[in-house]
């Protein structure tokens, strides 16, 4: 008999929120560079906005294949090849001499991305109690912050190192990759995956050290009857008995980007300018947004699991909601008298930060069956970066043709509808195991599809 563990879940868990770091640090990168790399690679705005999305794309082809390896070769070996990949990116970017060269190193790091986007959170969400699974996967979230955070403050260091400053900014990311990969070495793949492949002996150990040997039983069970009901296929993915998780997971990362949080942390220096307060300097931006970021991503880490995921995304969301309301009118009115704008930017991303970046991550790892789960997040999570994709190129466009005013005014919108969604269709999830869950959101809304 295996001995309950504390260290042993909060280990694995950690070790797999490196993806997050990596997403984290990989996605923001690129913007200490681009004054650099467009000089070296002699790029236009066409070009620019090319290479600079160039990450997205790999991105969505990496989350569209994350999902077999995932099932097949299991959470934990597929994570070691993002590992991989992002290392194989870092130091294939930082040594390029040609744009192309350059472009398919950023698209194999987006690719990355996009796995660990997607198994990071399934394998936390996969390995942690109930009463802790918020908690941990919120964990996740707060890797990606300060991997943003970690991104800014590199890239500020080492922009005075001459020439091939550029080069050691995607080089250093190369360190964190090594050691996410050794360091899955000594995690233990998911239970929930185990007792798929019927290695139901190894998931009842994993088990056992995360929950003791009663709990470990129970679960063992539990989980062989939900992987009983599904078979896995795309087909079941679509089917009516799923499309209302599906549609949940779907809006939740649509709207955790709609309503504009990464136009926000990005172009905060070009808004900034427009209200006359010209900040450019990379650490302020750091210290204030990014370390806003990380500080309410703790408030939700606290939270979550005891409030509930509801209350913090209605809270969250209301947060935000008032900033941009704010931002609207000091854009229409002109008025950016005092630290007005800069004020309203914070409380938003506070908001954002303790409710919908977390909860989102949380809500997609958990609300899909267990045999459907890798397809069906993998649906949402493409969702998440597409609606990324298209309100990053927007954006720009909209804050020069419409004014600052409107693009707020959109973002509002889209968080006073969200508000409505989340009160209207998001049912609770804290403290329900994933197999209670699957009972409660889909087959007890469908008993004749379920075999018991
Ligand atoms: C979102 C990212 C965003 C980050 C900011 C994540 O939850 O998915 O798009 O950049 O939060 O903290």
């Amino acid at each position: 008999m295996k001995k309950k563990n504390p260290y042993y879940l909060m280990l694995a868990a950690a070790v797999a929120a490196l993806g997050g770091l990596l997403f984290g640090f990989d996605t923001a990168v690129i913007s200490g560079t681009i004054p650099f790399i467009q000089l070296y690679f002699n790029l236009n705005d066409i070009s620019l906005g090319w290479t600079v999305s160039s990450l997205l794309a790999g991105c969505i082809l990496g989350v569209l294949s994350a999902g077999k390896p995932g099932d097949v070769f299991g959470r934990k070996k597929t994570l070691m090849i993002a590992g991989a990949l992002f290392f194989i990116s870092a130091i294939g970017s930082a040594l390029s001499t040609t744009h192309l060269v350059f472009i398919v190193f950023r698209v194999l790091g987006g690719f990355a991305v996009g796995i660990a986007s997607m198994l990071s959170p399934m394998y936390i969400s996969e390995i942690s109690p109930a009463s802790r699974r918020g908690q941990l996967v919120s964990l996740n979230q707060m890797a990606i912050v300060v991997g943003i955070l970690l991104a800014f403050f590199s890239n500020y260091w080492l922009s005075d190192t001459g020439e091939n400053n550029w080069r050691w900014m995607f080089a250093v990311m190369g360190m964190p990759a090594f050691l996410f990969l050794v360091a899955l070495l000594f995690v233990p793949e998911s239970p929930r995956w185990l007792v798929q492949k019927d290695r139901n002996a190894d998931a009842f150990h994993v088990l056992e050290r995360i929950n003791g040997e009663s709990i470990a039983k129970k679960e063992l069970t539990d989980i062989r009857d939900s992987i009983l009901s599904e078979k896995g296929t795309y087909k079941e993915v679509f089917s009516t008995r799923m499309r209302p998780v599906l549609w949940l997971g779907v809006l939740l990362a649509v709207f955790s980007q709609i309503t504009g949080i990464n136009s926000i942390m990005y172009y905060a220096p070009v808004i900034f300018q427009k209200t006359g307060i010209g900040t450019n300097s990379a650490l302020f931006q750091t210290v204030t947004i990014g370390g806003v970021n990380f500080l309410f991503t703790l408030v939700a880490i606290a939270w979550v699991d005891k409030l509930g995921r509801k209350p913090l995304l209605i809270g969250g969301t209301i947060g935000m909601a008032i900033s941009l309301t704010a931002l609207t009118f000091a854009f229409y009115m002109q008025k950016f008298g005092g630290f007005i704008i800069l004020t309203f930017i914070l409380i938003y991303i506070a908001s954002f930060a303790a409710s919908l970046g977390p909860v989102t991550w949380v809500a997609i790892s958990e609300i899909f069956p267990n045999k459907l789960r890798s397809k069906a997040m993998s649906v949402a999570i493409v969702s998440l970066w597409l609606t990324n994709f298209i309100v990053i190129l927007t954006f720009p466009v909209i804050l020069n043709r419409l004014g600052g005013g409107s693009a707020f005014l959109i973002f509002d919108i889209m968080c006073i509808l969200l508000i409505l969604f989340v009160f209207l269709k998001v049912p609770e999830t804290k403290g329900k195991s994933l197999e209670e869950l699957e009972k409660i959101l889909i087959r007890s809304k469908h008993p004749a599809a379920d075999p018991e």
